[in-house]
């Protein structure tokens, strides 16, 4: 019989310590975890990630408090999971929140395991994905708590624009930990599970009165369709790992990098002639863009951002001819594709992080204008359309756009024009620039003509067929040099293709800055 030595007796001690560590918060706290519909850290973890890749760190770490009776709830690893794997074979690092210990709220320790792998993931140049499950600070560690939180959004902001950040909800966010969320590119949320919000229902109904539930107040569908503070919506935990690794799929490891190349396509020579069939012969009537969108991309596929925010703008990535690009759209089907508020915060948001990140922006167009009215203004449409016009004229990845249809006034500035530098800007023949509509314009400058006209509305048509005729084409901008083409809609996929092709070598250095003073 083999002897067993004192080495042997201290493995074992280690894997009892596993063990013990693995079980978090141990088998009660895992079963209500369950009974909740969710999962565990460690299950998570393990869904989200290639088999058998994923490395822990500090599974022994220990809180040091013993205030509030914390001396009793002490558990290995404490309230997180941390390490590195990969994702489709690609390194990444990733924190799972431990809801069975002590809710999951953040310590000392735990926000020291998280800002040790945020350092690793930004000296190393890999994605860093929060999975957020948390009642916030700890409550009885006061100011040791708090102060991790800033620890933690001090290295989200100094890694933002060098790796991408990811969070994805699963629980509870609340207070502290719906913050570092916010200050992350992309954030994911379960449907029915979970909750983002910076006070909670009880504390709202003390200090407003208001009566809320925790689902209406700070869901996913509250976050997806009305804050826009979630990009993603996700029916299951199951989809919402699906979702993190498509996007995945279409970033850079880091802005250093460039997205990984898909297949090229065997059809990116071919022409698609019932595309223009899709614009109606009524300049008024609606059309839905992403048809578009996914008749000219790699396989008809295009990953939507922001999908059920601010939908007159859409946002989100796809493949030509195998090159990761990012789409911007306006969407004449939802207000007839006018850019308001939040549009232009949308967009602004996602130019700057496809320009941070190496990743081309294809801008297809047909937008009547920026939304009047008093509401808009006086909530700042001027301020947040500005950012819109910053971040395309800030922008030095190549920029190539195609107007279908509408181009008018500051909406036809923004949108990747050639005075941003857009690099190529094809219009359809369908294609329509100017200031602004005919009514409008004939209206402000025949105004005298027609008050003393005998038949005002018969001058009136008269007029605005003339102001059409005259500037309502896409020929007058081609022949400034302000529209590249005018093309076939059938050609666009191929001119697009060819075009991100010529510009793969682009660089473009902007005057040196500490940074901008973008108009937030
Ligand atoms: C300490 C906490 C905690 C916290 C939850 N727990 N949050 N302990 N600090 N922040 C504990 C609970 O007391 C409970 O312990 C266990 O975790 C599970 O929580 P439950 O309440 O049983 O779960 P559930 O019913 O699912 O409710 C989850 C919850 C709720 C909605 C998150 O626990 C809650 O409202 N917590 C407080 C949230 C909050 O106000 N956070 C703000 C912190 S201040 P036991 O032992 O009883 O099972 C903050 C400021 C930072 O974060 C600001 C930076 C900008």
């Amino acid at each position: 019989m083999a002897v067993r030595r004192k080495n042997d007796e201290k493995r074992d001690y280690l894997q009892k310590k596993r063990q013990e560590s693995q079980l978090g918060g141990g088998n009660r706290r895992i079963e209500a975890q369950h009974k909740k519909g969710k999962l565990t850290a460690r299950e998570r973890i393990a869904s989200l990630l290639d088999d058998g890749t994923f490395e822990e760190l500090d599974s022994f770490a220990l809180h040091q408090s013993t205030e509030f009776g914390l001396d009793k709830q002490r558990f290995l690893g404490d309230s997180v999971v941390t390490g590195f794997g990969t994702i489709d074979g690609r390194r990444i690092f990733v924190y799972a929140q431990d809801f069975t210990v002590v809710g999951g709220s953040l310590s000392l320790v735990a926000a020291q395991k998280i800002t040790k792998i945020m350092d690793l993931a930004l000296n190393t140049g890999a994605p860093m994905i929060g999975l957020i499950d948390s009642g916030g600070a700890r409550i009885q560690e006061g100011i040791d708590s708090l102060s991790g939180y800033s620890d933690i959004f001090l290295r989200n902001v100094r890694a933002s624009g060098v790796i991408p950040q990811i969070s994805a909800v699963f629980g509870p966010a609340a207070g502290g930990a719906s913050y570092s969320p916010a200050l992350t590119d992309f954030v994911l949320m379960v449907r029915g599970t979970g909750q983002l919000y910076i006070t909670g229902p009880d504390v709202i109904k003390a200090v407003t009165g208001e009566e809320i539930t925790h689902e209406d107040l700070g869901g996913a569908e509250s976050h997806a369709s009305k804050s826009g503070v979630a990009h993603f919506a996700a029916e299951s935990e199951e989809e919402c790992m699906d979702q993190i690794r498509r996007l995945l799929s279409f970033l850079p490891q880091n802005n250093m990098e460039e997205s990984p190349r898909g297949q090229g396509a065997d059809d990116q020579d071919s022409t698609d002639q019932t595309l223009a069939d899709l614009i109606p012969d009524n300049p008024n009537q609606a059309y839905d863009m992403t048809e578009i969108i996914r008749r000219i991309v790699d396989g008809g596929e295009f990953f939507q951002v922001h999908e059920l925010y601010a939908r007159n703008v859409v946002v989100g990535y796809a493949r030509m001819d195998g090159r990761a690009v990012g789409i911007v759209a306006n969407q004449p089907e939802v207000m007839a594709g006018v850019l308001d508020i939040n549009a232009s915060a949308k967009a602004a948001r996602f130019v700057r992080f496809c320009d941070a990140f190496n990743i081309p922006i294809v801008t297809l167009i047909d937008v009547p204008g920026f939304m009047p009215g008093s509401s808009q203004e006086h909530s700042g449409i001027i301020r947040h359309g500005a950012k819109l016009i910053y971040a395309y004229a800030e922008a030095t990845v190549p920029k190539i756009s195609v107007l279908t249809r509408k181009a008018y006034g500051g909406a036809y500035i923004v949108m990747s024009s050639k005075g941003l530098k857009g690099d190529i800007n094809y219009a359809w023949p369908t294609g329509e620039l100017a200031v602004m509509g005919a009514g409008g314009a004939v209206n402000i400058i025949h105004r005298n003509q027609l008050k003393d006209a005998d038949d005002p509305e018969q001058l009136r048509a008269e007029l605005v067929k003339e102001y059409e005729d005259r500037l309502i084409n896409p020929y007058v901008a081609a022949g400034r040099g302000l529209i590249d083409d005018v093309i076939d809609p059938s050609e666009t996929r191929q001119k697009v293709i060819r075009a991100l092709a010529m510009l793969d070598n682009k660089r473009e250095v902007l005057p040196p800055k500490k940074h901008g003073s973008i108009p937030l």
